[in-house]
């Protein structure tokens, strides 16, 4: 079977999941971390390169502030209690997205995981907070523009190999595969410059109820896939 060297979810859902069950919407992002972990095992026990993880928008900073308070403090208990396991399985971890917004305890929490887990090369763990597609791009052109300006590059060295190198997944291969549950089929401002030709999957189970079977069908879509490029089929049998 066919896998994916890079995985890229949008873990959606955990407040229809509390909800429906008559709990405030925080109940369900506790219940979340649960499936994190699966697909940390679950991507780690195929040799899955690295899995990338959208925790928070640059947009969730408008909901209710007592929900965007909850996230924050169960980012930190969630750091403060896996990091040993994470670290001592090998994972490198990774933070995407626009940090300077978010508690200093949170930062400097990120700051150690990722110095501490620098040298580790079982899975690249990449987690996107305070992140949004747009906000990446124009993070990137902003990045070249300087560059520009202080004669290091010309505008005619933007290219898309230069823009991607600016990125914030500069240097990974694109995600192969793009997995959303809670239903909803759009992007809501998640990888937009690396999603170009990325597989996409959406399924309806709430991000709580996501397990190891929902997983697996993500992955024997993905393996079902005939990936082209913009090429022919007969392109594609004759390079093979
Ligand atoms: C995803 O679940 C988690 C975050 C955005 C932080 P939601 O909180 O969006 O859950 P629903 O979509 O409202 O059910
Ligand atoms: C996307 O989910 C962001 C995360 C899962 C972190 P949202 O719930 O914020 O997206 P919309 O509002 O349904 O588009
Ligand atoms: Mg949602």
């Amino acid at each position: 079977m066919t896998l994916p060297r890079h995985i890229a979810i949008i873990m959606d859902g955990n407040g229809r999941w509390a909800s429906g069950r008559g709990l405030p919407r925080q109940a369900g992002h506790k219940e979340g971390v649960e499936p994190v972990r699966m697909c940390i095992r679950e991507s780690m026990k195929r040799h899955i390169e690295a899995l990338t993880l959208f925790a928070f928008s640059s947009e969730n900073w408008g909901r209710p502030g007592d929900e965007v308070g909850a996230l924050m403090g169960l980012f930190v208990e969630a750091l403060d209690r896996e990091m040993d396991e994470l670290h001592g399985n090998g994972v490198r971890l990774l933070f995407i997205g626009e940090r300077q917004n978010f508690p200093v305890r949170l930062q400097t929490r990120m700051l150690a995981a990722e110095g501490r887990t620098a040298a580790n090369t079982a899975l690249r763990l990449q987690i996107a907070v305070g992140y949004g597609g747009r906000w990446d791009i124009a993070n990137a052109a902003r990045t070249l523009a300087g560059r520009c300006v202080s004669g290091a590059m010309s505008p005619a060295d933007i290219t898309p190999e230069t823009l991607g190198q600016a990125v914030q997944l500069a240097g990974l291969p694109d995600p192969d595969l793009f997995i959303r549950t809670g239903g909803e089929k759009r992007i809501s401002n998640f990888l937009l410059w690396n999603l170009a030709y990325t597989e996409l999957y959406f399924c309806d189970e709430l991000w709580p109820d996501f397990t190891e079977a929902g997983f697996g069908t993500a992955l024997e879509f993905f393996a079902a896939r005939k990936r082209r490029y913009g090429l022919t089929d007969a392109q594609l049998g004759a390079t093979r």
